[in-house]
C-alpha cells in the first residue's frame, strides 16, 4: 500500500498526516509514477494554510521525481521504466505512488539526477520565465531580487551572473548575505536591519533598477516599487511574507512603472511551454547553475519541513525523500 501527506483540514504544519491510499489505476493519457524525491514550495504552505482553498482531504506538493510504473491508454509521451519529473498540475506531489497526466511529464535527462530535478523543477522553471518571458534580462542590467539566499533565490542569483547582469539581494541574516555572494549576488542586503530601497538608490546612483523580482510580497511592496527606475518593471510573483496590499494605479504613474504578477501555470500550460522552460533550465544546470539542496526529510517528517521554511530557517532548495 501506498502512503501520501494527506490534510483533512488546512492549518499549521501539524495538520499534515502520513496515511495509507489508493491509488489506482493510470487511465486514459495518465500515468502510475513510483516518486523517489518530492521538492518543498512555498506554494505547498498556501495549500496547507489556507492561502489556498483546496477540496478536502487532500495532499498537497507541486513538484516531485520519479519513475512511471504504468502507463493508461493512448499515452505516447513516455514509457513504464522512464525517469521523470514534473510540476503544478493538481495538488498531490507528496505521495510516494500517484496517477499524473503523461502530457505534463519532463523526460529527466542522464545527467540529471532526482535530487537535483526534485529540488529544482518548480524553482528553476520558475527562474527559468521570470529571467527569460516575464522580464528578459539584458547582461549589464542590475537587477532587485528579494529572498536572494532562498530556493528561487540561490538560482536566480546564479542565472542572472551568467546572463552578465549585476544583482542586488535582499537577505534575512548575515549568513544568508554570505549564502547570497557565494551563488553570485553582487550587492547582498540584510533587508531586517538596513533600508534596501535606500541602499538600491545608492548602488544605482540613484537611478533605481529596470526589475524588481519580487517573492515576498507585503514587508517589501512599497520598498520595491521606490527602488525601480523610470519604466521599471515590478515583477511580484510570491507573498512569503504575506499577501502584498491591492495595485493602486497612481502609484505607478510618477516613473510609468509596469506591474505583472506571473504564475508558473499558465508558464506550463502546455507541453511545449514546459519544456522550452525545462530545457533552459537543464542547460544552465550543465552550464554549472547548482542547485544546492541544503535541507533533506524524509516525506513523512513534511511537517518538519514546513516549520523550517515558514521560520525562515531553510537556504536554497529542500527535498522530501520517499
Ligand atoms: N509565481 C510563481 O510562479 C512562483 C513560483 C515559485 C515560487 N514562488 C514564490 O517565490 C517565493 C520563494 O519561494 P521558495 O519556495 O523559493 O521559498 P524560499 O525563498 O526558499 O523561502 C522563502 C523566503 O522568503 C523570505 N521571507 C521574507 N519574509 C518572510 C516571512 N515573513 N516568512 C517566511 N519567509 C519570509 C525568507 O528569506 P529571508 O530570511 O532571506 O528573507 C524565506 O527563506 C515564495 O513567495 C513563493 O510562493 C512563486
Amino acid at each position: 500500500m501506498a502512503h501520501a501527506i494527506v490534510i483533512h483540514e488546512q492549518g499549521g504544519p501539524e495538520v499534515m498526516r502520513f496515511e495509507e491510499i489508493a491509488v489506482g489505476a493510470a487511465g486514459p493519457g495518465e500515468v502510475r509514477l513510483r516518486q523517489t524525491v518530492v521538492g518543498l514550495n512555498y506554494i505547498d504552505v498556501y495549500q496547507r494554510s489556507g492561502g489556498y482553498k483546496l477540496d478536502l482531504p487532500a495532499s498537497i506538493g507541486m513538484e516531485a521525481a520519479g519513475v512511471v510504473e504504468a502507463v493508461g491508454e493512448g499515452v505516447e509521451t513516455v514509457k513504464v521504466g522512464d525517469r521523470v519529473g514534473y510540476v503544478m498540475g493538481t495538488p498531490g506531489a507528496y505521495a510516494e505512488e500517484r496517477i499524473y497526466p503523461a502530457e505534463r511529464l519532463i523526460p529527466l535527462p542522464d545527467d540529471i539526477s532526482d535530487e537535483q530535478a526534485a529540488g529544482s523543477m518548480l524553482k528553476g522553471l520558475t527562474v527559468s520565465y521570470l529571467v527569460r518571458r516575464t522580464f528578459p534580462v539584458q547582461a549589464g542590467q542590475t537587477v532587485l531580487l528579494h529572498a536572494a539566499a532562498g530556493g528561487v533565490g540561490t538560482i536566480a542569483c546564479q542565472w542572472l551572473k551568467k546572463i552578465g547582469a549585476t544583482v542586488i539581494g535582499t537577505v534575512g541574516s548575515d549568513e544568508k548575505a554570505e549564502i547570497a555572494r557565494a551563488h553570485g549576488c553582487d550587492h547582498p542586503i540584510v533587508y531586517t536591519r538596513d533600508d534596501f530601497q535606500a541602499r538600491v538608490m545608492e548602488i544605482t546612483g540613484g537611478e533605481g533598477v529596470p526589475v524588481v523580482y519580487d517573492g515576498v510580497g507585503a514587508a517589501v511592496y512599497e520598498g520595491s516599487l521606490g527602488s525601480l527606475a523610470r519604466f521599471g518593471t515590478m515583477v511580484h510573483f510570491g507573498a512569503a511574507s504575506g499577501p502584498a496590499p491591492a495595485v493602486e494605479p497612481k502609484l505607478l504613474a510618477g516613473k510609468a512603472l509596469y506591474f505583472t504578477r506571473p504564475g508558473l501555470a499558465p508558464h506550463t500550460a502546455t507541453r511545449e511551454l514546459t519544456l522550452d522552460i525545462a530545457n533552459a533550465l537543464f542547460d544552465k544546470i550543465r552550464e554549472g547553475v547548482k542547485i544546492e539542496i541544503n535541507q533533506t526529510y524524509a516525506l513523512k517528517d513534511a511537517a518538519e519541513a514546513h516549520r523550517a521554511l515558514e521560520a525562515r530557517e531553510t537556504t536554497g532548495s529542500t527535498i522530501l525523500t520517499v
